[in-house]
């Protein structure tokens, strides 16, 4: 029985098994048991040393079962953790990234090339009070731009709307900032335009603002022939023409000449052979006044450009509801 015993329990593979086999020899009707149960029919003799035997098999069988149900238990968790195994070679999932928007890409070109020379950036409110928007900047009641069919007025007063024009941000410059100044403030407009290939009702513009003593049309011209420079390439050619804004006086519009077609006019610039790219003028005196700057003292210079504008002319977008779209196949593009 023990020999028998022993190298069974030792072959077993699994804890049923060996269960199986501590009941076969150690159960009730076990085979051990069963030789127990004999005793009787032995003799004062024999009987001892039966007895002696018997108990030696047991605690060698019970023995062995508890070392192979080590064996076993170690052998199972092997298995376990072997399974489980977090496998680091397998690839991961690919996640995809996303980048900078090719317009906010021109935007810090921008602004770098205005904190080079000096300037501030400032940052204000789309949501905006209409005296910044329109009269502190000497734009008159009846101004067109101020008609409800241009303008997303928030109030029934009109006294609040989305902000036309970065333009505001002169004032609040002016009256939170005092002189001198030397800022741009970029970000987004609002016009009740219909969406076409060059209109949004949402669009960026930047702002700029110089106020010092002395500041003349010369410095007007020489920084912004200066960033368009920075920005368009070093043999870009400007042009200056007369044009009207309420807040500025003399007030201009710069036109860049078509770089496609060297002023001639071609499908890039509709013909014209040049494009424009933004307003200026020198800051008009009732704005200063307004402001609580004393126009015999100080002047300056204030420019509005349209970010999406410089965007497609730099990228060469046909379309500005490329830029607003998010579409992944414009974007990757970048
Ligand atoms: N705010 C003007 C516009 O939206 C641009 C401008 C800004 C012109 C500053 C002159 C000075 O068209």
């Amino acid at each position: 029985i023990r020999k028998g015993a022993l190298e069974a329990i030792a072959g077993t593979k699994a804890a049923a098994e060996l269960d199986a086999l501590r009941v076969k020899y150690l159960g009730k009707k076990g085979e051990l048991t069963a030789v127990l149960k004999l005793m009787g029919s032995l003799s004062a003799e024999e009987r001892p040393v039966m007895g002696q035997m018997a108990n030696e098999v047991r605690a060698a069988v019970e023995k062995a079962v508890e070392a192979q149900s080590a064996i076993l238990e170690k052998a199972a968790l092997e298995a376990k953790l072997k399974a489980e195994t977090l496998d680091i070679t397998i690839p991961g999932k690919e996640v995809a990234l996303g980048h900078k928007h090719p317009m906010y890409t021109v935007l810090d070109e921008i602004k770098q090339v205005f904190l080079d020379m000096g300037f501030e950036i400032m940052d204000g409110p789309e949501i905006e009070l209409e005296s910044y928007n329109f009269t502190k900047l000497n734009a008159p009641e009846s101004h067109p731009s101020r008609d409800w069919t241009d303008t997303f007025y928030l109030t029934e007063d009109s006294k609040i709307l989305l902000r036309t024009q970065t333009s505001p941000m002169q004032i609040r410059a002016m009256e939170e900032h005092g002189v001198p100044i030397r800022m741009i403030s970029p970000g987004r407009v609002y016009r009740k335009d219909e969406v076409d290939a060059t209109h949004s009702p949402m669009f960026h513009q930047i702002e700029g603002l110089v106020v010092d003593k002395g500041v003349t049309m010369a410095d007007l011209k020489g920084t912004l022939n200066a960033v368009i420079k920075a920005i368009y390439g070093a043999d870009s050619v400007t042009r200056f023409r007369p044009h009207h804004f309420p807040f500025t006086e003399p007030s201009c519009e710069v036109d860049i000449q078509c770089h496609k077609c060297g002023g001639k006019g071609c499908p890039t610039c509709k013909g014209e052979g040049w494009i424009e790219v933004l307003g200026a003028g020198m800051v008009h005196p009732k704005v200063l006044r307004n402001c609580g700057i004393d126009p015999d003292e100080y002047s300056g210079f204030a420019f509005g450009m349209g970010l999406e504008r410089f965007a497609m002319g730099h990228f060469k977008i046909s379309d500005l509801r490329l830029i607003f779209e998010n579409d992944e196949r414009f974007l990757q593009q970048f």
